[in-house]
């Protein structure tokens, strides 16, 4: 498909997706959020791609941000809309994708940035990268599901200095907290990235979604996610990479999975 502001690229399995607006430090508007939709939606639905690594384009920003310059003159509904259109297009969507998604943060991943990287399975950051949520010095609080998931990420107190402060996390400090699980040099990010996602693509696709949508449930309202583990424990047994990956390991070979 053709995109204005993200590029999309497929190979051997991995589907990237690399944000491309570097004038802008790859600052997420409207059109962006949409096209992000859009790309993660077809991958997720392509049975040859088995990871999403999403990244920015050049060595500064991962993104720097919603775009300030679009949402600088709204009125109260439509600033509650822009949050509410938002997480649902893209962050809770992607939270919810049963394909992994990994960030890997190339450097300033700020406000909705950081919140993207929030929003994937996991992140890997470069060395210089830099983290934080600065909204509160633009008189607006994280409207992408930062208030949520920074907590989930850090626990409470670190989210609430990070927000109160507005300040920016390097990048030993974000895994130090938890927030990034690997730092490497920049360089290094796209293919040490790259190195994990071919390590999850051994395994069953089927059993991933699952198991993404177990570790999610008990940050669902009004799910219980020892339930949601049983239900989707007992849906494997039915499964045809179940058969293939029990009986590959009972006939001392290497698994070969549909993901069905
Ligand atoms: N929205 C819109 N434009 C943005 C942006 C954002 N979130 N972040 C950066 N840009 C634009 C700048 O306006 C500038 O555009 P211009 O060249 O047309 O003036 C361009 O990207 C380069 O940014 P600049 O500020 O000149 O780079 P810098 O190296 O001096 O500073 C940052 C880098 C990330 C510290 C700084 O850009 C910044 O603070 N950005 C905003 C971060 C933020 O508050 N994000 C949360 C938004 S809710």
């Amino acid at each position: 498909m053709n995109y204005q502001n993200i590029v999309t690229t497929t190979e051997n399995g991995i589907g990237q997706i690399t944000i491309h607006r570097p004038s802008k430090l790859n600052a997420l508007n409207v059109a962006t959020i949409q096209e992000l939709h859009s790309a993660f939606e077809s991958f997720d639905t392509d049975a040859t791609t088995k990871v999403i690594i999403i990244t920015g384009e050049g060595e500064k920003a991962f993104v720097a941000g919603a775009d300030i310059s679009e949402f600088a003159h709204f009125s109260i509904e439509e600033g509650a809309q822009l949050a509410a259109q938002g997480q649902e297009l893209l962050f809770d969507f992607v939270a919810d994708l049963k394909t992994p998604v990994i960030a890997a943060i190339n450097g300033f991943a700020l406000g909705g940035g950081l919140e993207l990287a929030m929003s994937c399975h996991f992140r890997i950051a470069s060395d210089n990268a830099k983290m934080g949520l600065p909204e509160v010095s633009l008189g607006v609080i994280p409207g992408y599901g930062g208030t949520q998931r920074l907590p989930q990420l850090v626990g409470k107190g670190r989210a609430m200095e990070l927000i109160m402060t507005a300040g920016m996390i390097d990048a030993e400090t974000a895994k130090s907290y938890g927030l990034v699980n690997h730092v490497v040099p920049q360089a290094e990010l796209l293919e040490f990235t790259k190195g994990i996602a071919t390590k999850i693509m051994r395994n069953s696709p089927m059993a991933i979604g699952k198991a993404i949508t177990a570790i999610n449930a008990s940050y669902k309202d009004g799910e219980n996610g020892f339930k949601t583990e049983i239900k989707n424990f007992g849906k494997c047994f039915g499964t045809e990479d179940f058969k293939e990956g029990t009986t590959a390991f009972l006939e001392k070979r290497k698994p070969s999975f549909s993901g069905k």
